[in-house]
């Protein structure tokens, strides 16, 4: 962070509130809530954390988020809950292991605190998974929080429950927190489209998600974190500094969402699946294009092999056809774009056949 702003900030962060207690005293049995949608509208007891009632099954592979007292489940989107984990954990000082490339809240944020961040870049090579040696070497015994994000933005790489346990050993050695942003968890490519939690995996595992993605309904901005109740009460605290209670409107489509997740997931699926094997067919056909086929996501990094950097290639395709990528420089990895292949199929299926007709321009120039 500009140190400018640093200083100019009135905001000295957080001296006022509750610190949060220290998880290695008191970090009790993993009480991992259910992400439900909350509010006073309809009061959908069921999808809240009504003892008396049946607990839906968790849109997940599998159920075992229980709901718990004290929890605050509703954030402003995956962004919120996300930032509202780092301001409850992170303090100045402090050193946090980020992946890139990734949101860029899980490292900005940190940063912004005064922490000391490492990185730890995925690389092509590896699939785009993380190289968890070396995520041996970046962690330290007063490392406090290690944040991943699973599925990957841009990439889709999907790390499997064995990587995220063995993310989840490392961490523990030190005793650190795991945030795994799961804001894209729900559409995998493969069997019923959820990949293992790792707040379902690890005790300090925090796991953050929303409506946008999977779901589809990113309009709606409600989001969840799923984690120890200590650390949710903690983040409470926070919560009611920004948020208090997200909207009734929100609250009320999500739960319907959320009563109707089969047939909203079903669909996810159909568009995700399709529309990446038409993607896989164009990479297929082409002989300047290369990628990583993603496992999960709605996302994938574009290798072209075009001579030209990526804004310079991202603009002129927008200008000249009217699609839209981001260029891969945006996430420090030149000569690759990012696809977003969840729009309609016919959508898809032009916007291809456009950036066709763009590279071979480049190619004849
Ligand atoms: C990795 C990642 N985390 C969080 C978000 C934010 O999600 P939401 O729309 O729920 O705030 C996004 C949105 O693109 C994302 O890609």
């Amino acid at each position: 962070m500009d140190e400018r702003l640093r200083g100019d900030l009135p905001l000295q962060p957080r001296r006022d509130l509750r610190p949060l207690p220290d998880h290695r005293r008191t970090a009790g049995p993993v009480r991992p809530t259910r992400a439900g949608a909350g509010g006073a509208g309809r009061h959908p007891s069921h999808l809240r954390t009504d003892p008396g009632q049946p607990a839906p099954a968790w849109p997940g592979r599998r159920p075992v988020h229980e709901p718990g007292p004290g929890q605050h489940p509703d954030h402003p989107r995956a962004v919120g809950a996300n930032a509202l984990v780092h301001a409850t954990l992170v303090d100045p000082g402090d050193h946090v292991v980020a992946v890139v490339p990734t949101y860029q809240q899980h490292y900005s944020i940190p940063d912004s605190y005064g922490a000391r961040v490492d990185l730890l870049t995925l690389r092509e090579e590896n699939g785009w998974l993380p190289d968890l040696d070396e995520l041996d070497h970046l962690v330290t015994p007063d490392t406090k929080l290690i944040a991943v994000n699973d599925p990957n933005n841009p990439t889709g790489a999907l790390i499997d429950e064995a990587g995220l346990s063995r993310i989840a050993k490392t961490a523990d050695q030190v005793g650190a927190w795991v945030l795994c942003d799961e804001v894209y968890r729900g559409v995998d490519q493969d069997g019923d489209g959820f990949t293992a939690s790792i707040a379902d995996l690890y005790e300090r595992g925090i796991s953050t998600g929303s409506m946008s993605k999977p779901f589809s309904l990113a309009g709606l901005r409600l989001g969840w974190i799923a984690g120890l109740t200590t650390l949710l009460r903690a983040v409470a605290t926070h919560r009611d500094y920004t948020t208090i209670s997200v909207g009734r409107v929100d609250d009320l489509l999500a739960c319907v969402a959320l009563e109707n997740k089969d047939a909203v997931l079903a669909r996810s699926h159909h568009i995700t699946r399709t529309n990446l094997a038409i993607l896989d067919e164009w990479v297929s056909s082409r002989n300047d294009i290369t990628y990583v086929k993603p496992a999960s996501g709605t996302t994938a990094l574009l290798r072209y092999h075009a001579p030209i950097g990526s804004y310079e290639f991202c603009t002129r395709l927008l200008q000249e056809t009217g699609v839209m990528f981001t260029p891969g420089a945006a996430f420090d990895i030149e000569h690759t774009v990012r696809i977003g292949f969840a729009d309609d199929t016919e959508t898809l299926r032009t916007g291809l056949k456009l950036v066709g007709q763009f590279l071979d321009q480049l190619t004849q120039a």
